[in-house]
């Protein structure tokens, strides 16, 4: 089911939560919305299930708004941060308990118990109590008592964050399996940007209440909007440069750099604010065109990268290399800015202006 939201605004009194959100989530998409905590992610989500009064604008689930509708006849299903299990009864029944309450005869109830257990291989665990399950196990059990009743729309608040970190990413790809069988609108929350992107088919950045940018995973990394989604999205984070722009080259660093096209209207745009990041820029042994020279102050091994700190007049940048690549700490190198791996954003406002063809 298409879910659209049309100008959702939310005051707490007289704090402006959320501004004009407008949103439309594709059927059965996993959509995310992703930003820093207290944007306003739990907030949108709560309105979405009507469990929050909306100050201005609408909800729309298909060709209905709902508005004015109680949780209850949304048919949704929700799965938050803290999920509480029935200590007392068995997974089955723990599982079958939101359509027994409903009541369902028992012959479906034990069906819709089944056909969810398997999907969350849990089957195996029915006749345990909640307190003989591992942490991962217990969630798959919360995930699975809000999926027996086959909602239009699923909704899920940080529902990794209690878990470890070895487990949170197990957890990833079998949530998007889950959504791949469960056939719902999934809106998931988290502030977590790699989460967002390895599991959703679009994401809404926000940030104080404002979406930022709306699209694939793909677009909303090598094409920011604006200066908070480049530097929210991406590990390690971009690299920013503030530059003097002359014509299609500009300032930074103690050097010159070419820019990528820009568009038509940045004509004005002096300072300007050079973006890349860490995995798109090279470190090559001598000077030339689009390369600045530098000294470089650390270097601090991931594994099978590495990251290398150097410094320029005026500015530090991250460079990410391959662990094995030839450098050393304190030696001077050059370091090369592909025009095509930039990003340009107006210093002041901080918007793209970039021309780039579509993806
Ligand atoms: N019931 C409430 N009354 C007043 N302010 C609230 C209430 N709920 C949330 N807020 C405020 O709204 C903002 C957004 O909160 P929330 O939606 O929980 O953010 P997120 O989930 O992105 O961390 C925060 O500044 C929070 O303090
Ligand atoms: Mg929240």
């Amino acid at each position: 089911m298409e879910v659209r939201l049309e100008g959702i605004t939310k005051n707490f009194g007289s704090v402006q939560i959320l501004k004009e959100v407008n949103l439309v989530f594709p059927s059965r998409k996993f959509v995310t919305l992703l930003g820093p905590s207290g944007c306003g992610k739990t907030t949108l989500l709560r309105m979405i299930a009507g469990l929050e009064e909306i100050t201005a604008g609408q909800i729309v689930f298909g060709d209905r708004v709902v508005n004015r509708l109680a949780p209850k006849d949304r048919n949704i299903a929700m799965v938050f941060q803290s999920y509480a299990l029935y200590p007392q009864m068995s997974v089955r029944k723990n599982l079958g308990y939101g359509l027994r309450v409903r009541g369902t005869v028992s012959a479906d109830v034990d069906a819709a118990v089944e056909r969810v257990a398997k999907i969350l291989e849990i089957d195996h665990l029915l006749d345990r109590k909640p307190g003989q399950l591992s942490g991962g196990q217990r969630q798959r059990v919360a995930l699975g008592r809000a999926m027996v009743r086959k909602p239009d729309i699923f909704l899920m608040d940080e529902p990794l964050s209690n878990l470890d970190a070895k487990l949170r990413v197990t957890m990833r790809s079998e949530l998007r399996r889950f959504h791949l069988d469960l056939n719902a609108t999934t809106v998931y929350v988290t502030h977590d940007q790699l989460e967002a992107m390895t599991m959703s088919d679009l994401v809404a950045v926000m940030h104080q209440g404002v979406v930022q940018q709306f699209g694939t995973p793909a677009e909303v990394y090598s094409r920011p909007a604006n200066r908070f989604v480049a530097g929210f999205i991406g590990s390690p984070p971009m690299n920013f440069l503030t530059a003097a722009r002359r014509g299609n080259e500009a300032e930074a660093g103690g050097g010159v750099l070419s820019l990528p096209p820009l568009s038509d209207d940045a004509t004005k745009a002096e300072t300007v604010v050079i973006g890349v990041r860490p995995q798109d820029l090279e470190i090559v042994p001598v000077s030339g065109n689009d390369r600045l020279k530098g000294k470089v102050s650390l270097i601090e091994l991931l594994g099978s990268e590495k990251l290398v700190e150097v410094d320029f007049v005026g500015v530090r940048v991250l460079v990410q290399v391959r662990a094995d690549f030839p450098v050393k700490e304190q030696s001077e190198v050059f370091v090369h800015f592909n025009p095509d791996r930039l990003h340009v954003f107006e210093a002041e406002s901080g918007q793209s202006i970039v021309k780039r063809a579509t993806l």
